[in-house]
């Protein structure tokens, strides 16, 4: 395109975030200004507020159903008071639309059903009121010559071949050749544009929208439109990072990436940008540049052509959701056409595949099932027709981790400590991209968070010093409050704690009333008749004294355990002990009874050996419930493969033993695994086991175990025990002949614990810093079991700037005896005392005397 007359465009997209705050608008019209001063004529392009679309989404579904006037009203209220709050009124066209979504709904009220067409008029309503409210601030408050622009009337879709209604309307991909009367038209409309993300007109002038996500592709659509200088896109994240930051909290922002980079980043999994929206940009060489509308000045990435001279991986990504489709066919070698004919069948079907593997016999894809659209009928019927040339096997709740940059196969020997890791757990798919921007293993959901971490820490920290690696996500918001979740209780009482620090040990250190927190909460839940602490997380004197006090019972797994509490409370009825063993002698049942404790069987052996020992006693059983759950896959205790609990299929003969030995099952008690952050599980289970004990007519409590977690990474959220309280009480409504009872561990003290050791060496072997402290996987093997992630700081230094990554490593002799990789630390001086965050759940009680080092002891603090 020859040089355009007038002044070059700029498009700036905002996010939801970015639009829902006066603060916000108040940096939208100072970056317009910035725009201007370099000469260039700005297009504002704008999401709705932050909710809206999902809530008018919600709204075609309950239309189905009832009036919907007053969520309307609701949506008008928000309009209406981000007006009020940046003193100016709610625009009138605000309520013309507001009427004319309601005339929709009700029109989807009378006809019984929500056609595509009519739905994207109603998910339009957001992104129009929203650049409404947009423009009136512009002009009024701000006083800029701002004109409001109506997408419609810019972008215009195109039918696509195969496309049905639903594509056309909902997910409609639009024309961007650059376009010369459209830059004079929107030239003359006024010094600024304002305009609408995510909408788009047909050819017949009706509304349409550009699917999820769609407001980065309408703002790409448009700079290619306009010639545009660069598209600037501000949300609430400064960019793309090398990992995602909730899962690797050193993952660092990146600075740079070409188009080819930036695209399989965005659809493997980097939430930040849809990857429909780089074409149109590539295709024109138009630069993006991303930006945190919160923080400005941090400079974002910027994606461009300009691509790296040297080759390197650049970022770790995990796409959850993930199904695979084996196809399995001993007639495949040598069968000309099959792979043609198996794609047609998805097709057909409308499916589109991601990731492909062959081998002579077999051929694996991957599809994306985040739509919803993977689980339904749709699959059903791939899965049949498929079944005609090979057979078919489904493996759902996949995640697919890929390594993205340039020239992969260069590092690929650096991966084999990685892959390590999967002696234990299947690698279902790997593929290595023809292109070299991307390799991928598809592994079980639950691995993919660990394989990113380690990944990471191998392939991303060898780069470390590379300009195009910027801050991490905590640096660039060290200035924000704590995480919700984190109880950080160390950073206030940090002078005592330094004061208590050992010169030459290392000390686990308990807050008494971070705990007595914990208890607080777990009692506030109405739902539960008895809460258990599961003594095995923490066995510290001063820690049971406390739980005693408040009234808890004690979940034990060991003669030792219970003759501890015992020795400890002389006074404590027996009947406040749950005794759970695995694989434990007679003589330790034996014991159990006579000491009138509740005892918990967890397989049939004994009641077939022993019956004599079980004559006339009341006893809980363990069941296996099928589905271990939990943070890694030591702790999760059910399913075949777990040596715990009574399988559902021993049913029928559980009750003919029980019988015959003349014992009553007065308790169910299923424990799944530790680490859970599902609020669903144990509503779940509870329901399961109301629907098992219909068997056992003698049955009056359900314990469901413990395994509640505790967030541990910054920005990760805890449980919500409210919902957890509201969902348990429904079941104990359903199923009211039943008690319910928990036995948490780690939820009552891990947040407690701290870990406070001294700094013994700092060295470096090029590029990479070890910071080594006086005790390591003696104290804390946690790390080194589960890969399991504690926040280490410089507890001398806490406000020192960090500086430097380094890995914290203790005195062990071992490669492993490491407590945290690529930590962003002050620099650290010997001698400095180093904290180890969230211990105090399973930290001392996993401890040993290792290479002869003793372990950290224990105090607490009251
Ligand atoms: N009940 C039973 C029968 C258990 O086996 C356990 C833990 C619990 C309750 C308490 O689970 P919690 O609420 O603490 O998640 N060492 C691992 C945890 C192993 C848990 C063993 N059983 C870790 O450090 O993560």
């Amino acid at each position: 395109m020859n040089k355009p007359p007038g002044k070059p465009f700029v498009v700036l997209k905002f996010g939801g975030t970015s639009v829902s705050s006066p603060g916000a608008w108040r940096r939208i019209a100072s970056r317009i200004r910035a725009c201007q001063e370099e000469g260039l004529q700005p297009l504002v392009v704008q999401s709705a507020l932050t909710g809206i679309t999902n809530q008018l989404d919600k709204l075609l579904q309950q239309a189905l159903r009832e009036n919907c006037e007053a969520p309307l009203g609701e949506i008008r209220e928000r309009h209406e008071a981000l007006a009020r709050e940046m003193q100016i009124s709610l625009p009138h066209r605000c309520d013309e639309i507001l009427q004319d979504i309601g005339r929709l709904l009700a029109g989807v009220r009378l006809v019984g059903e929500v056609s595509p067409r009519v739905a994207a008029r109603v998910l339009s309503a957001g992104e129009l009121l929203a650049s409404l409210v947009g423009v009136e601030y512009l002009r009024c408050r701000e006083g800029l010559d701002c004109a409001w622009l109506d997408a419609r009337e810019i972008l215009r879709s195109e039918s696509r071949e195969h496309d049905d209604e639903h594509g056309d309307y909902l997910a409609a991909l639009c024309g961007y050749q650059p376009d010369e009367q459209l830059r004079t038209r929107l030239a003359a409309a006024g010094e600024v544009g304002l305009t609408q993300g995510f909408i788009a007109a047909n050819e017949r002038g009706e509304t349409v929208v550009l699917g999820r996500g769609g407001s980065d592709t309408s703002s790409a659509y448009m700079a290619s439109l306009l010639g545009a200088v660069r598209l600037e896109i501000w949300s609430d994240v400064p960019g793309m990072f090398t990992a995602d930051p909730r899962a690797v909290p050193s993952a660092r922002l990146l600075r740079r990436l070409d188009y080819s980079e930036a695209q399989e980043l965005s659809t493997m999994g980097g939430k930040v940008l849809h990857p429909r929206s780089i074409t149109p940009l590539r295709d024109q060489r138009i630069p993006l540049h991303l930006g945190c509308t919160e923080r400005p000045e941090v400079e974002g990435t910027v994606i461009s052509a300009a691509s790296d001279a040297a080759p390197r991986v650049k970022a770790v990504s995990s796409k959850s959701n993930v199904t695979l489709v084996s196809m399995q066919t001993a007639g495949m070698w040598h069968h000309v056409g099959f792979l043609a004919e198996a794609f047609e069948c998805f097709r057909r079907h409308g499916f589109s595949i991601d990731l492909v593997s062959t081998s002579e016999t077999n051929v694996t894809v991957s599809l994306d099932a985040s739509d919803g659209r993977v689980r339904t009928a749709a699959l059903q019927r791939l899965t049949r027709d498929l079944d005609r040339i090979c057979k078919v096997e489904l493996i759902h709740d996949c995640a697919a981790v890929s390594l993205i940059g340039r020239n992969i196969r260069a590092i690929l020997h650096r991966l084999g400590p990685v892959l390590e890791l999967f002696e234990e757990h299947r690698i279902h798919l790997l593929t290595q991209a023809a292109s070299d921007l991307n390799f991928s293993v598809v592994v079980d959901e639950d691995q993919s968070e660990r394989l990113v971490q380690k990944l990471h820490g191998i392939v991303i920290a060898a780069n470390e010093g590379d300009d195009f690696l910027g801050p991490t996500w905590q640096q660039v918001f060290e200035t924000r409050a704590r995480p919700h979740g984190i109880d950080s209780w160390w950073r206030r009482k940090r002078e005592q704690l330094l004061a208590l620090a050992p010169e030459d040990t290392a000390l686990y250190v308990y807050d008494l009333e971070s705990l007595d927190a914990q208890i607080t909460r777990l009692l506030a839940m109405g739902s539960v008749d008895r809460h258990l602490f599961a003594m095995k997380a923490n066995w510290q004197p001063d820690v049971l004294r406390r739980v005693y006090e408040a009234g808890l019972g004690f979940e034990c797994v060991s003669a030792a355990e219970v003759r501890h509490v015992r020795e400890l409370f002389p006074d404590l009825d027996p009947k406040r002990i749950l005794f759970t063993p695995n694989f434990t002698p007679a003589e330790e049942y034996r014991a159990g009874f006579e000491a009138g404790i509740n005892l918990t069987l967890d397989s049939l052996t004994p009641l077939e050996k022993w019956p004599q020992l079980f004559a006339g006693q009341e006893i809980f059983v363990r069941l296996d419930m099928g589905k271990g759950r939990g943070h890694h896959q030591h702790v999760r205790t059910a399913g075949v493969h777990s040596k715990f609990g009574v399988p559902l299929f021993e049913m029928d003969r559980l009750a003919e033993l029980s019988a015959q030995a003349g014992v009553s099952i007065v308790g169910l008690h299923s424990h799944a695994g530790s680490g859970v952050l599902s609020v669903d599980h144990w509503p779940e289970m509870a329901v399961q086991m109301a629907e098992v004990a219909a068997a056992f007519p003698a049955v009056r409590v359900l314990d469901l175990g413990g395994g509640l977690g505790v967030p541990e990474k910054p920005g990760a959220q805890g449980l919500d025990l409210d919902e957890i309280d509201a969902r348990l009480g429904a079941v104990r409504e359903q199923f009211p002949d039943y008690e319910l009872w928990l036995e948490p561990g780690r939820f009552l003290v891990a947040a407690a614990g701290v870990l406070l050791a001294r700094v013994t060496q700092v060295k470096g072997k090029g590029r990479t810093r070890f910071v080594g402290i006086n005790t390591g996987m003696n104290s804390l093997i946690r790390p080194m079991l589960y890969g399991a992630w504690h926040e280490i700081v410089n507890l001398s230094r806490l406000d020192a700037p960090a500086t430097e990554f380094a890995h914290v490593v203790g005195p062990i002799c071992e490669s492993g005896d490491t407590l945290g990789r690529d930590r962003l630390l002050p620099e650290c001086e010997i001698g400095d005392v180093m904290l180890i965050g969230n211990v105090g759940a399973y930290g001392r009680v996993m401890s040993s005397h290792y290479n002869m080092r003793e372990p950290a002891g224990e105090t607490v603090l009251r």
